[in-house]
């Protein structure tokens, strides 16, 4: 796909739903007693991964669109696969499909694409081990393929190293199922969905600082979900709109859950005008999202920020070359263990537009200011990197051209759409 540099984007746009909160869902709906209903889901290809695990493991899940219905199975209802499940390119699938699968009665194998046979899986089969599972890495190298044989689990206080949300939801979803209570200490809070939605499921989870707690649980409940927008997905208009002059974009009924909004902190600090109209409070916070272009300046975004914005910070990274002054991104190493090393190809496409980027250990100083020019750029197969260089090819000079930018599937299908239709 090619972009050149355009004016304004003007007008409204419904992202499509959360990933995070599509796939669980569907898992949370299989385990469930009765028919969940859910509206708004992600038609992305890492939530389709996650239906087609569930339905090799016997869940009816009925899609029209985005409206989806889960007739659940119970917590003890699912059924050995015939085959491999496989997970695509999502590493949310199969880290909290296996927290699930530790404690089923029958055995099973996950793999996925080759970007998910090279993530690190140790992070979740090192606690799930100390549970009592039986996982293993059928090449002995910490990735996928895993082999899971369900076992008796025992409740665990596990610390853990990363604040990941996966890693968490991994161990409180085999908690549901172990004796006695299991607890994760992360060193920041990571994003909660699976606390909110296990508990609108009926199960006792609760939250004490940075800690999450389970017990476990007999039933799940079916339940009416409506997805909010993804925040993820906001992000690139959110940046298109502040970067490209003359904007204004309205992101209608995205979620703004605190656990994920760091970008709107961030796009305010660095003195973006960002404003929020018709705030909802339960459950999933949800708001729409108006946004104008303004002239922005350079920022450190480190600590208890970062698991907050974690998947936007390759498009922080090239909102930052048009603002004033350096942006220091630290205490970000987790996105080297990303779809792609998203620290090293943003700083190799980045640089090859022109921008002056230094990569650092756990992160990257960016310089602001240098104007840019078009490029070929490698997505790396990796979709929020090249929906970052979509948004970047439209402020750059000359043409940039994204390399298999089909790969934007995985989150959001209508992405050049969208963006196509603002510039109009
Ligand atoms: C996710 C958690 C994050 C995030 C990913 C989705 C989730 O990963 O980057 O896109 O749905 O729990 P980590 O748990 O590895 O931080």
């Amino acid at each position: 796909m090619k972009f050149q540099t355009c004016s304004g984007l003007r007008g409204e746009v419904t992202v499509p739903g959360d990933k995070s909160i599509s796939h669980r869902s569907i898992m949370f709906g299989s385990l469930a007693k009765g028919t969940t209903e859910i509206t708004h889901f992600l038609e992305g290809a890492d939530c389709l991964s996650t239906i087609s695990c569930f339905q090799k493991m016997g869940v009816s899940i009925e899609r029209s669109g985005s409206h989806v219905l889960v007739h659940g199975q119970g917590m003890r209802g699912l059924k050995k696969p015939d085959s491999v499940l496989d997970c695509g390119n999502s590493g949310t699938t199969t880290r909290l499909i296996s927290g699930i699968l530790a404690a089923q009665d029958f055995s099973v194998t996950l793999t996925g694409d080759a970007s998910i046979q090279k993530r690190p899986m140790k992070r979740i089969m090192t606690p799930l081990l100390q549970m009592g599972a039986n996982i293993r890495s059928i090449h002995d190298n910490g990735c996928a393929p895993l082999a899971i044989t369900g076992s008796r689990l025992h409740g665990i206080h596990y610390q853990s190293p990363v604040a990941s949300a996966q890693v968490k939801s991994a161990i409180l979803l085999a908690g549901l199922y172990a004796e006695g209570e299991t607890r994760v200490t992360e060193p920041y809070v990571s994003r909660n969905h699976t606390e909110l939605m296990l508990r609108s499921f009926g199960a006792d989870v609760r939250t004490e600082d940075t800690t999450a707690i389970i017990q476990p649980a007999k039933e799940l409940y079916a339940q009416e979900i409506e997805v909010p927008g993804d925040i993820s997905s906001a992000a690139f208009f959110l940046a298109a709109g502040l970067m490209i002059p003359g904007s204004e974009i309205l992101l209608k009924h995205v979620g703004i859950n605190p656990t994920r909004a760091g970008m709107l902190e961030v796009c305010r600090e660095m003195g973006g005008d960002v404003t929020l109209l018709d705030e909802t409070s339960s459950g999933e916070p949800t708001a729409d999202i108006l946004v104008r272009s303004s002239s922005l300046h350079g920022v450190t975004i480190g600590g208890s920020i970062i698991p907050t914005l974690i998947d936007e910070l390759p498009m922080i990274a090239a909102m930052a070359c048009f603002a004033e002054g350096d942006t220091v991104i630290r205490d970000a190493a987790e996105l080297k263990v990303k779809e792609s090393n998203r620290i090293d190809v943003m700083v190799r496409n980045l640089t090859a537009m022109g921008a002056d980027v230094e990569e650092t250990e756990d992160g990257m100083i960016i310089h602001g200011g240098k104007p840019l020019h078009g490029a070929v750029i490698d997505s790396r197969l990796d979709h929020r990197i090249a929906m970052t260089f979509a948004v970047t090819g439209c402020m750059a000079d000359g043409v940039t051209e994204v390399l298999d930018a089909e790969c934007v599937n995985i989150s959001y299908p209508e992405f050049y759409r969208d963006l196509a239709r603002l510039m109009k």
